[in-house]
């Protein structure tokens, strides 16, 4: 007798998250966090928990304590802020805009801007954006940036637009048992694969002795809120550590897609003056590149981090 083998078992796609579909938790603050009131600032949802226009302020003039500390608030609880119609809006502004949180850091591989730690983004039909991949800024630093404060110099008349994903939705959202599969686990970051591959090998391997390849927690504690955080990108995370290569580059494709999912995203529409700051640690970006033959300029603070837990 003849026995014939078992049909195989398809495969429970609904265990993948970007195969799930219906409700998702989608919290605006960390555990224990309540929603800010503010007294100076006007604050605008562009979503119910990433993103927030904020009016009623004009970044050109000082910028007192109590403001300082509702902006400063208004980025915790939104992740992600902007402010329209800055027509006055100058370079010393956005650095002193930059210092609410700390130093400017210095991005080694964007041209430089007027000042300390400015980097300007100039990108047209002939040297076209290559932002158009989630990512944290400087992840592949042992102290990532906390954050950046962009400013927009020259607006393509559509397109150009800026996307943020909330990764602390990115990870309250993963499966129970995918969380606990990820707890703990440490994951390498490295500018080689990215940037690297734009270089020669002696600039790669002088620039290697400032930027060693660096480790950080998969998931991360927000260093103010405490919220736990989604920390691998697609250009940056090279592998899990501890894991075989097969086994760590099947489990990256799974977390590094998760910023793709929409109801984690913000989008927004550039005009001339218009200024955004971001947490790099909460949340990634991604910059769309479809505006060509237009240009598009802009200049971007970096903010220096601490080392992440
Ligand atoms: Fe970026």
């Amino acid at each position: 007798m003849t026995t014939v083998p078992a049909p195989a078992t398809p495969a429970p796609v609904l265990d993948k998250p970007l195969m799930r579909y219906g409700r998702r938790t989608l919290e605006r603050n960390a555990p224990g966090r309540e929603p800010v009131e503010y007294q100076l600032l006007t604050v605008h949802p562009m979503t119910p928990h990433l993103g927030a226009e904020l009016g009623g302020v004009d970044l050109s003039q000082p910028i007192g304590a109590e403001l300082a500390d509702e902006i400063r608030a208004a980025l915790l609880e939104w992740k992600v802020v902007f402010f329209r119609d800055q027509h006055s809006f100058a370079p010393e502004h956005q650095r002193a805009l930059a210092a609410l949180w700390g130093e400017p850091e210095e991005n080694p591989f964007f041209p430089k801007g007027q000042g300390v730690g400015v980097s300007r983004l100039a990108k047209d039909a002939t040297a076209v954006g290559n932002e158009n991949i989630w990512h944290s800024d400087h992840s592949f630093m042992a102290n990532p940036a906390l954050g950046s404060v962009l400013r927009a110099v020259e607006v393509p008349p559509a397109g150009g637009d800026t996307m943020w994903a909330d990764m602390g939705a990115a990870y309250d959202n993963l499966p129970d048992e995918l969380k606990q599969r990820i707890e703990g686990l440490r994951a390498e970051h490295d500018w080689v694969p990215s940037w690297g591959s734009m270089m020669t090998e002696e600039q790669i391997a002088k620039l290697r002795e400032r930027l060693p390849a660096v480790q950080h927690p998969v998931v991360v504690r927000h260093p103010v809120t405490g919220r736990r955080l989604l920390y691998v990108n697609e250009p940056f995370t090279t592998r899990i550590v501890g894991l075989s290569a097969e086994e760590s580059r099947e489990l990256l494709d799974e977390l590094v897609l998760q910023a793709r999912i929409p109801e984690y995203q913000v989008r927004f529409r550039w005009r001339a003056d218009s200024v955004a700051i971001w947490d790099n640690i909460a949340v990634q970006h991604y910059a769309i590149s479809d505006y060509y033959p237009a240009r598009r300029v802009m200049e971007r603070i970096a903010i220096a981090g601490v080392p992440l837990s």
